[in-house]
């Protein structure tokens, strides 16, 4: 008897699966989100045996009893991305790696894969053909015995190779070209990205082996497929960058096996990927002669201290209201920041255009910048220079006070590093501070009428 066809309409925004086509999505409230998919109700029997899947259920246990087992993580050469994971790679954990089409995400995977010299690492590609992969992995300079390519989109054939394989490590690219047999709608499809995420997480739990997922994004820059995806697997990437500079940033969204404030920094090479293992050197531009609009602020990403360029450009308002536009900083807190240098400093910027920019295509979300923000808008607005070996860390308050600040050790070391002079930080982070360990000038300020009269602005 011919299989009855049955079919089900899924919002492309969140996975919602309903009976019936809806203009409006009742879960995420997207408007005209659903799409009509085939599906095919699996087979649990049929699946479990091709996937050797043991369906065994657990029981409950008291959470004294539960043994902690020392998961040991796999250490991967690549600082970045080792740093991006939380230390190492976690035995059974998913990872998915998403970012736009063209900036680097099977580079990136097979280098990683090559640089894994003693594990076994399959390499599942849905897009390219072995050729054009071996042409790529030319390119790079690692040389691998263990990296075994596979060219192949269905998940059951792809088990079955991964039996006999048994690799260490699994890539996929990317998760959106693989189709399962249980699901009858087309690869890419919310339903079958659905279901071969879910078979790949199963496998990935019940051997242990981690398994590294490829994912395309959409225009608006989400990971294509449901939001669920990233809800079930371990760890979200984002791959990112500008396509017409060569730095790559990869930044986690998600992480249940550590932090998710890191990020890694790349350059992409003719030969591949390099490791930026010091990001202040490129995100400080080289000038000459000093300009006035720009300062430097001390942040944090994740746990690592960056200095980066702050620019500004106020000129007065042609049009009845001021322009607002940042790049790579919140508009909201430039707003604030605005409110406060206009009541609590007394300048005028209430009637100018504000342009602030983060250089680097960072975008910051550390309050610690505020100071370095207020110093270039001011010195925009007075057309003052902030000399060039000055930089400055401190959150701006409502009241025009500066406030402490964590880590304020490691963002000092950072500058001292990369040879600045002085330092301005609030002066409730001087509690504690053994100032005699640095060599750069610290200064303690507690309102901004101070740094600015400092830096005469
Ligand atoms: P790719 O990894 O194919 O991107 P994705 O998988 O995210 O779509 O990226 C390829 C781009 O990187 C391509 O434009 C060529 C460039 N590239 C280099 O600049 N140097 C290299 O060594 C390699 C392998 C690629
Ligand atoms: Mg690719």
């Amino acid at each position: 008897m011919a299989k009855k066809v049955k079919t089900l309409f899924f919002c492309q925004s969140c996975g919602y699966e309903s009976a019936k086509w809806q203009g409006k999505c009742p879960s995420c409230n997207a408007w005209n989100s659903f799409v009509e998919e085939v599906v095919q109700k699996e087979n649990k029997k049929e699946w479990q045996e091709s996937t050797g899947s043991s369906g065994k259920t657990n029981s409950p246990q008291p959470i004294s009893k539960i043994t902690i087992r020392e998961e040991h993580r796999i250490p991967i050469s690549d600082g970045e991305l080792k740093r991006v994971l939380g230390g190492g790679i976690m035995p059974g954990s998913v990872v998915l790696i998403g970012g736009e089409p063209g900036i680097g995400k099977s580079t990136l995977m097979l280098q990683i894969a090559l640089s894994l010299q003693n594990l076994q690492v399959l390499y599942v590609s849905g897009e390219e053909s072995a050729q054009q992969i071996k042409m790529r992995a030319e390119r790079l300079p690692f040389d691998s015995e263990q990296c075994f390519i596979l060219t192949e989109t269905g998940t059951q054939n792809i088990f079955q190779q991964v039996k006999q394989l048994k690799p260490e490590i699994l890539v996929i690219d990317s998760i959106q070209t693989l189709t399962s047999s249980y699901v009858d709608s087309a690869a890419g499809s919310i339903s079958q990205i659905k279901e071969c995420t879910s078979e790949l997480i199963r496998f990935a739990k019940e051997t242990n082996t981690p398994v590294f997922l490829i994912g395309h994004i959409t225009k608006d820059g989400n990971l294509a497929g449901p939001k669920i995806l990233e809800h079930m697997v371990d760890t979200v990437l984002q791959f990112e960058g500008d396509r017409h500079t060569s730095y790559r940033i990869l930044r986690t969204t998600k992480n249940r096996f550590g932090s998710t404030s890191e990020l890694g920094i790349y350059e992409m090479l003719g030969h591949g990927l390099r490791e930026v293992s010091n990001p202040s050197e490129i995100l400080l531009s080289q000038r000459e002669d000093e300009l006035n609009g720009i300062a430097v602020g001390a942040t944090l990403e994740g746990n690592r201290p960056l200095l980066i360029e702050i620019q500004s450009l106020v000129s007065p308002s042609v049009y009845g209201n001021p322009q607002r536009t940042c790049t790579g900083f919140d508009i909201k807190r430039l707003n604030m920041l605005l409110a406060v240098l206009e009541k609590r400093g007394g300048y005028k910027v209430n009637f100018t255009d504000v342009f602030l920019n983060i250089t680097g295509g960072l975008k910051v979300e550390d309050p610690a910048i505020d100071l370095a923000v207020c110093a270039s808008i001011i010195s925009s607005l007075q057309d003052v220079a902030i000399s060039n070996d000055i930089c400055l860390t401190g959150e701006v308050g409502l009241g025009g006070e500066i406030r402490a600040v964590n880590r304020i050790e490691n963002r000092i070391m950072e500058a001292e590093k990369l040879g600045f002079k002085v330092i301005y930080i609030s002066k409730f982070n001087l509690k504690g501070l053994n100032q005699d360990k640095f060599k750069i000038k610290i200064h303690g300020v507690s309102k901004l009428d101070q740094v600015f009269s400092s830096l005469s602005l």
